[in-house]
């Protein structure tokens, strides 16, 4: 299967390179927004027996983007892309966050979808965090459209200034994009779909920790399974819904969260 290509953005960070580690089957392009962080990354990936290149980008601006998917388009049969790439919260600027989460979502989903062929398949990050923002008239249409001109000005009101609640809002968004967007992925024959994890021990999950420690630790009270989710639980369920065994599943969200929000929700 190594012919088969799959992009994987934000592949330096914790989802991103344990889902390339799930990955084994196929031709890796490694991408982040850093050059170093990409060259590191493809090195290990290397030396550990994979096939894999790197292609930095920044999943913000849409040429680079393209010039991701015009090189993901020359190195064989385009199978998919793992869209990990994200920020959390921490970085303090609801404008950043809703950039690159979501803006950023729609950049490569569009530029994407050039490329997509029957079995192919997407697969963006979304959070559990995106099902706490319920369904409301006054923000869904900019959710759904990041791309226009007035889509933050819509739901700053909503946020006040607070990027950890930004950061739900725009995984609320990227649920919203791929149902958007199943149907013509569709009719391509491709497949598009979220995962939600609930947290997951990486590094962005471990900066969270030490400023909401008490926050974290009620987390894991609360969740069924007892304990926070690994890197490897999110690259098995990715190399799942890559595979022929979920040739079924497309416009749709698995969270994967231990139980969490059965439990927050109910
Ligand atoms: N870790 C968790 O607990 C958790 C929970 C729910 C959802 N998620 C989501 O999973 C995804 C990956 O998270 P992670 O925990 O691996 O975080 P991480 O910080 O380890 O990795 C994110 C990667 O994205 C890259 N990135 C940031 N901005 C970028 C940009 N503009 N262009 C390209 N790359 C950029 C970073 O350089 C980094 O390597 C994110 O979308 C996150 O929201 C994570």
């Amino acid at each position: 299967m190594k012919n088969q290509v799959i992009v994987i953005t934000g592949a330096a960070g914790g989802i991103g390179s344990s889902c390339a580690y799930a990955l084994k089957d196929y031709k890796l392009i490694v991408s982040d927004s850093v050059k170093e962080a990409v060259d590191t990354t493809v090195q290990k990936l290397l030396n550990d027996g994979f096939y894999a290149v790197g292609f930095p980008c920044d999943v913000t601006d849409r040429v680079s983007v393209n010039a991701l998917k015009e090189f993901a388009k020359h190195q064989g049969e385009f199978k998919g892309i793992v869209h990990t790439a994200g920020v959390s919260g921490t970085v303090g600027n609801p404008r950043k966050v809703f950039n690159i989460n979501l803006a950023g979502t729609e950049i490569v989903i569009n530029a994407f979808y050039d490329i997509v062929q029957k079995g192919s398949v997407m697969i963006l990050l979304g959070s559990m965090m995106g099902h706490t923002i319920e369904a409301n008239a006054a923000y869904d249409s900019a959710l759904r459209n990041p791309g226009k001109d007035n889509s933050f000005s819509v739901i700053e009101p909503f946020v006040k200034n607070d990027a950890d609640l930004m950061y739900n809002f725009t995984k609320r968004g990227v649920l919203l994009l791929c149902k958007d967007n199943a149907m013509r992925f569709g009719r391509k024959g491709a497949r598009i779909v979220t995962v939600s994890p609930g947290v997951i021990l990486t590094p962005m999950a471990k900066k969270a920790l030490e400023e909401h420690p008490d926050k974290m630790k009620e987390m894991e009270a609360v969740t069924p399974l007892g304990r926070s989710g690994y890197p490897e639980d999110i690259g098995n369920l990715v190399k799942f819904l890559i595979s022929g065994s979920a040739d079924f599943i497309t416009g749709t969200d698995i969270t994967i969260d231990g139980g969490v929000l059965s439990q927050i929700l109910k």
